[in-house]
């Protein structure tokens, strides 16, 4: 059996992919929650877990140092580089990417201020638009920015609404619908197919898209 590495996005996301992982019959050997590691053994000798940032996931899977990797859309849609298959949506982690304004502000003159985490989804959603737009780097708390006068808009993750509602915020334009999906490295689909394609096959059973 090939050895497999299955990189997977530490945080709220990681508590919707272990169960789902369970039901596929993979087990990590000890708590992930209580443990600093970063590298985990499970159940399945030739399955190992790495915990990383959803962002890096695509990265670690593009260049093969992970075979399989499970992120949200909305980091594979920012990620530049390719290399890998999409082959499942695992429906869970769902939410929305949106624009969001502060509530009751008619839209502002001349180039629009965006600060997102999104630059490269932006950059895309504000050319079809035909909107000019200056876009403002950030790496979380995206909400202040309107507040503080960084920003007109911001471009972010949007779930309950809660967020937005408690900055002063409502959302406007929906840019993608998002959920985590699994990605594959596009060598190990050839190199490691059965291995690969029956953990593939054990998840697709199990997720309810
Ligand atoms: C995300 C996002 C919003 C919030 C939206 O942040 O950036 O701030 O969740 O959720 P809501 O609509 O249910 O309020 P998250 O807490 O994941 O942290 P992040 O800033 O690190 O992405």
């Amino acid at each position: 059996m090939a050895q497999i590495t299955l990189a997977l996005t530490k945080g709220r996301i990681l508590k919707e992919t272990l169960p789902l992982l369970e039901l596929a019959g993979i087990v990590p050997a000890e708590d992930i929650f209580s443990s600093r590691k970063l590298v985990f053994s499970t159940n399945e000798k030739n399955v190992r877990l790495l915990l990383l940032r959803g962002s890096d996931v695509p990265t670690y899977v593009q260049y093969g140092a992970a075979d399989i990797g499970v992120t949200g859309k909305d980091l594979l849609l920012e990620h530049q580089g390719g290399g890998y298959y999409e082959p499942l949506d695992l429906g869970i982690a769902r939410c929305r990417l949106m624009t969001a304004v502060p509530v009751g502000l008619s839209s502002s003159q001349g180039r629009l201020r965006v600060a997102t985490k999104y630059v490269n989804i932006a950059r895309q959603f504000y050319a079809q638009k035909g909107t000019q737009a200056d876009l403002i780097k950030l790496y979380g708390a995206m909400e202040l920015a309107p507040i503080l006068d960084l920003a007109d808009e911001i471009v972010d993750i949007v779930d309950t609404g809660n967020t937005l509602k408690a900055n002063g915020l409502q959302s406007r334009h929906k840019i993608a619908d998002i959920s985590a999906r699994l990605i594959v490295n596009k060598a190990t689909m050839k190199t490691k197919y059965s291995d690969v394609q029956a953990i593939v096959d054990s998840l697709s059973q199990v997720v309810s898209v």
